[in-house]
C-alpha cells in the first residue's frame, strides 16, 4: 500500500480545534508532519485547544467543512497529502436539532470523498463512532456487529461510513475508518448541554452544583483516554486497508454511577447526587471488542483511574 507517511506530509484535520482533533494535531506535529492545517467552524472547538500547535506553525481556518468551496480554498493554498476527518456536531446536539446533526456528519465526508476522487489529496482517515452500533445485540461488540443507530447523530455517522466504503469500491480511493468508543481527557468540552458526563460532573462540582445521574446510572460505557485513542490512530494509519474499519476501545466497561462516584471521590465532593430520568435513545450498554486493534498494533491503554485523575486535574486548572 502506497500511503504517504505522516512524517513529512501536509495534513488537514477537519474539526481539529475540538477535543480529539486537537490532540491529534499535536501528535501529528510531534511525528514530524511537514504542515498541519485545521478547518473548524468553532461550533464546539476552541482556539485554546490549539494554543501549542499554532505556536508550532499549525494553520487554522475558522470555516465550515460542509461548504465544498471552503475546503477547495484550503486545497488551493496547501498541497495536502492526508486528511483526518474529525469534524462533527456533538451527539447531544442531535437531541435538539436532529437533521442538522445528521447533515454535518454526512456532508463533510461527502465533500471530502468528492475532493479525493478529483485528486485533491491521497489518503482519508475518517472518524466513525461506537454510536453507530446502537444498543448491543451481542457482546462484546466487534466490527461485525450490526449497525443500528438510535440517534440521528449516529445515523449520520453510519451513513458516512457506508458512503466512504462505496466511494472506496467505486472510485478506488484510499480511505479507511477508525471507530472510537467514549473518549475522555483534557480539552473535552465542559460547557452547556453538549457536554459529556465526565466534564459536566466536574464542571458542576467546581461550580458548587450537585452532580446528576440519569436513568439509574446502570448504563455502561467503554471509556478510553483520549491520548490512547490518538496513539492508536497514528499507529493504525499505515495498517488499515482501504474501506476497513476498526474499533478503538478498552474492552472494559464502567457504569455511569461508578464514574460519577469516582469523580466525586477524586474531587472531595460529599454533597448530594441528583437522580434524573433516563434520556430517550441513550444506549444502555457499549461493551466493545478491541481484539482487532490489539492484533494490529502495539496497543497501549492508560488505566481509567490514572486517566481520570489527569483529566480532573485539567478541569481544576481550566474551569472557573
Ligand atoms: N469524543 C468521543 O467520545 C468520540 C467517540 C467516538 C467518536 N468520536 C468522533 O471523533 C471525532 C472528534 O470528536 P470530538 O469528541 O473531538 O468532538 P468535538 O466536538 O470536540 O470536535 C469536533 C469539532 O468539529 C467542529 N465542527 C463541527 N461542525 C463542523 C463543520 N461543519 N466544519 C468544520 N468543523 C466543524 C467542532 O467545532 C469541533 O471543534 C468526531 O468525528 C466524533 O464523532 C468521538
Amino acid at each position: 500500500m502506497m500511503r504517504p507517511p505522516i512524517k513529512g506530509s501536509s495534513i488537514l484535520v477537519t474539526g481539529g480545534a475540538g477535543f480529539i482533533g486537537s490532540h491529534l494535531v499535536d501528535r501529528l506535529q510531534d511525528l514530524g508532519a511537514r504542515e498541519v492545517v485545521v478547518i473548524d467552524n468553532m461550533f464546539l472547538g476552541s482556539e485554546a485547544n490549539l494554543a501549542g500547535a499554532l505556536e508550532q506553525g499549525a494553520v487554522l481556518y475558522k470555516d465550515d467543512a460542509e461548504i465544498a468551496s471552503s475546503l477547495e480554498y484550503i486545497f488551493s493554498r496547501h498541497d495536502i497529502d492526508i486528511v483526518f476527518n474529525a469534524a462533527t456536531k456533538a451527539l447531544n446536539y442531535s437531541f435538539v436539532n436532529p437533521s442538522n446533526a445528521f447533515n454535518t456528519n454526512v456532508n463533510v465526508v461527502m465533500n471530502l470523498l468528492e475532493l479525493q476522487r478529483k485528486g485533491s489529496f491521497q489518503t482519508l482517515c475518517h472518524f466513525s463512532t461506537s454510536e453507530v452500533y446502537g444498543t448491543a445485540v451481542y457482546e462484546p461488540m466487534d466490527e461485525k456487529h450490526p449497525i443500528n443507530p438510535t440517534t440521528t447523530y449516529a445515523a449520520g455517522k453510519a451513513a458516512a461510513d457506508i458512503a466512504l466504503q462505496s466511494w472506496v469500491r467505486m472510485c478506488d480511493l484510499d480511505a479507511f475508518i477508525v471507530r472510537p468508543f467514549n473518549n475522555y481527557g483534557p480539552r473535552q468540552n465542559y460547557k452547556g448541554y453538549l457536554a459529556g458526563v465526565i466534564p459536566i460532573t466536574a464542571w458542576k462540582i467546581l461550580n458548587g452544583l450537585p452532580p446528576e445521574i440519569h436513568g439509574g446510572g446502570n448504563q455502561t460505557r467503554d471509556f478510553i483516554f483520549v491520548l490512547d485513542t490518538v496513539d492508536a490512530i497514528v499507529k493504525l494509519y499505515d495498517r488499515l486497508a482501504p474501506g476497513e474499519s476498526v474499533n478503538i476501545s478498552t474492552d472494559g466497561q464502567i457504569s455511569i454511577r461508578d464514574v460519577i462516584h469516582k469523580i466525586t471521590r477524586n474531587m472531595g465532593y460529599q454533597g448530594e447526587i441528583l437522580e434524573k430520568p433516563a434520556r430517550k435513545a441513550d444506549v444502555e450498554c457499549h461493551n466493545a471488542s478491541n481484539a482487532k486493534v490489539r492484533g494490529m498494533i502495539d496497543y497501549r491503554l492508560t488505566p481509567f483511574d490514572q486517566g481520570l485523575s489527569e483529566t480532573l486535574a485539567w478541569y481544576r486548572d481550566n474551569i472557573r
